[in-house]
């Protein structure tokens, strides 16, 4: 019999899914294995009001192909303009599940994000008396700062002040690449978690960079030296309850990627789960699947774990395509750069 493990329906605790022609393309590859996702609002023009918020919504439950089953859990860009009783209103009618915080300039469509930290601590200390999460894009912008620093940079500039600030405040460090992002967050109460992506789980800087610049791995925060993603892997595969699933799949079309400017993000929604089932073999750490993909983020979130189940099946390699096709033109899936046994379903 081929080994095989059957875990509850996973979510994706970070997500680009884009509008129009790329969001009808991308959705279904998150939608065929995910139950719910964090949406990211880094739309042109960002998703900052309530009002924004249903209507992208709207538009991603009607690109859902039908039988399939998705649930898009809303969040707003917040910027200096953000009224905190608009956030408010929009948590009590249910419609976000978050906040998303990016540092004005710190990566793709962030130019409305937030300069300065004080004109937002109306709406920081509203978000922590209603109990709503913020997601936070943790680099610092600094041009003095090195790009492989910023995140390191950005705990003890940013993040720990706001929270020192903001007592309450439930806050996710997204897509962490450092060790020192998790040191923080082990250091810290239970008001603070973290997202880990399946590619900073697989790649370090080298691989961007070694034998010629790989575009389709560029993305940010930028990959890391392997300590860094050697302890990534060591928190996503032990267990700590603050570490969950945040794919950040974020795609561009390979115009885009491939260009003199390439823009940052890894597609890796349609080979994710693969991925990580190769991953946590490599760990010794199987058992500990359910909990990274399917457990922790919604204990984090306060929502009860998907009663569906999906099986993993390992077996010969699973063929997944190179690129997707989109209306806006191909999107390259992310290569791990080893064949992949396990296969959902
Ligand atoms: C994201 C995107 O393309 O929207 N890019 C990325 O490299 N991760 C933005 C983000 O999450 O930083
Ligand atoms: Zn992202």
């Amino acid at each position: 019999m081929q080994p095989s493990l059957t875990i509850r329906r996973p979510d994706d605790w970070h997500l680009h899914l884009r509008d129009g022609a790329m969001l009808a393309a991308v959705l279904p590859e998150s939608a065929r294995h995910f139950a719910r996702a964090i949406i990211m609002p880094n739309l042109v023009p960002p998703v900052v009001t309530g009002v924004h918020a249903r209507a992208y919504r709207d538009r991603i439950m009607a690109a859902l192909p039908g039988g399939m089953d998705f649930t898009p859990l809303m969040t707003l860009y917040l910027t200096e303009e953000t009224d905190p009783d608009d956030v408010a209103a929009a948590h009590a009618d249910g419609l976000i599940t978050a906040v998303k915080l990016y540092p004005a300039g710190a990566t793709t469509n962030s130019a409305s994000g937030v300069r300065d930290f004080d004109r937002v601590r109306g709406v920081l200390e509203k978000m922590a008396e209603i109990g709503l999460p913020l997601c936070v894009h943790g680099e610092v912008t600094d041009p003095e700062v090195d790009i492989f620093d910023r995140e390191a940079a950005f705990i003890d500039r940013v993040l720990d002040p706001i929270r020192r600030a903001t007592p309450g405040l439930r806050v996710v460090m997204e897509h962490v690449t450092t060790s020192d992002a998790v040191a923080y967050v082990t250091s810290q109460d239970r008001d603070l978690a973290a997202t880990i992506t399946t590619h900073h789980l697989v790649i370090n800087r080298n691989h961007i960079l070694v034998g010629g610049i790989k575009p389709h791995y560029y993305c940010l925060p930028v990959a890391k030296r392997e300590a860094h993603r050697l302890a990534l892997r060591a928190a996503a595969t032990s267990g700590d309850a603050r570490f969950f699933l945040g794919t950040d799949s974020a795609p561009h079309t390979d115009p885009l990627k491939e260009s003199a400017c390439g823009c940052a993000g890894c597609f890796t929604a349609t080979n994710t789960l693969s991925i990580l089932a190769h991953v946590f073999e490599e760990e010794g750490a199987l058992d500990r699947l359910e909990g990274f993909t399917s457990l922790n983020g919604p204990a984090f979130y306060g929502l009860p774990p998907n009663e569906a189940r999906i099986t993993l099946t390992r077996g010969d390699p699973v063929p997944y395509p190179d690129k997707i096709d989109t209306g806006d033109g191909p999107v390259t899936v992310f290569d791990p750069g080893f064949p992949l046994h396990w296969q959902v379903g």
